[in-house]
């Protein structure tokens, strides 16, 4: 069966890399929204045969847009699905390397949604074939879902990424404990016995405020502070002001998905990191690692 890739407005680059990587046809999409807000998105062709038959590969992240809007980037992935379909395409194929809600995974508070859940239960009730996802926050979000899917991990790019920096006596550390499983197979990209270490991070889930605590040995040491995702930078940014508390060389803060919102690069910088990494995931000027390759893998 002969494989197109329809590149989405939220992953323009990465899209052309996965097509190229592949070999493949690729199609761009139009895009806006109506004077009363709404999304309009249509696949970029002039020929709907073109798509008949086919496997359908979508590439769309669902990072907020640059007016901080991922719901619109999720409409937009609908609206893709949806006229990939109508025009009969024999496989669909979905790659999401950043799932939007993703965090909203569990209940915090009585009363709230496990909106994570349900997004990716309607994404599957459009009988899709497969979902591939990036270190997606919590897999367990998948549980319901009836269609394949994968969660990508990105750390072996990522960390061949940061040896290029040459760093010398490398400590990972996670940012809080529930990071520190990750952590620990991302140090395992640098060798047998890296250290990880981690802060005690705590969120109040009403105000989001966190707060972190510790006192790690790291003189003289390379720091990495590894999380899926860096959002407002808060998180990243305690765990480097307490890394160089502890006597850290250099820092690199890394994401697999760096949002970056608000002023999330100063407080980044200023607290003292040497270089923020991210993805293609999202593209932004701190994407310096592509997921082309890992997600190519798959695909073939
Ligand atoms: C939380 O569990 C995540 O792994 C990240 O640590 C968090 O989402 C980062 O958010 P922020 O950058 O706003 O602190």
């Amino acid at each position: 069966m002969e494989r197109i890739l329809i590149v989405g407005p939220a992953s323009q680059i990465l899209g052309i890399r996965i097509a190229k990587e592949l070999n493949i046809k690729y199609y761009n999409t139009e895009s806006k929204n109506f004077p009363d807000g709404e999304n309009y998105l249509r696949i970029n062709i002039d020929n709907e045969s073109l798509i008949e038959e086919k496997e359908v590969i979508i590439v769309q992240s669902t990072g907020p847009n640059s007016r901080g809007n991922q719901n619109a980037r999720l409409f937009e992935l609908l609206m893709m699905i949806d006229a990939i379909k109508r025009m009969g395409a024999k496989k669909i194929v979905v790659v999401i390397p950043y799932l939007a809600y993703a965090r909203q995974d569990h209940i915090f508070r009585p009363g709230e949604s496990k909106f994570a859940n349900l997004l990716l239960c309607l994404i599957d009730s459009m009988r899709i074939d497969e979902i591939y996802v990036v270190d997606v926050h919590a897999p367990k979000i998948f549980e319901d879902v009836q269609c394949k899917w994968i969660n990508i991990d990105s750390m072996k790019l990522l960390a061949d990424y940061i040896k290029s920096l040459n760093v010398k006596d490398v400590v990972v550390v996670a940012p809080d404990k529930g990071a520190i499983e990750r952590s620990k197979a991302f140090a395992k990209h640098f060798g047998e016995n890296i250290p990880v270490e981690y802060f005690e991070k705590r969120r109040d889930v009403k105000t989001g405020e966190i707060t972190m605590s510790g006192k790690l040995s790291l003189k003289n040491k390379d720091v990495i502070i590894s999380d899926d995702i860096i959002a407002t930078g808060g998180t990243m940014a305690e765990a480097i002001r307490l890394s160089k508390e502890s006597g850290a060389n250099r820092v690199f803060a890394v994401a697999t998905h760096a949002l970056l919102l608000q002023n999330a690069k100063f407080r980044i910088i200023d607290a003292g990191a040497d270089d923020i990494i991210g993805t293609d995931s999202i593209d932004n000027e701190v994407s310096k690692v592509s997921l082309a390759k890992a997600i190519v893998d798959y695909l073939k």
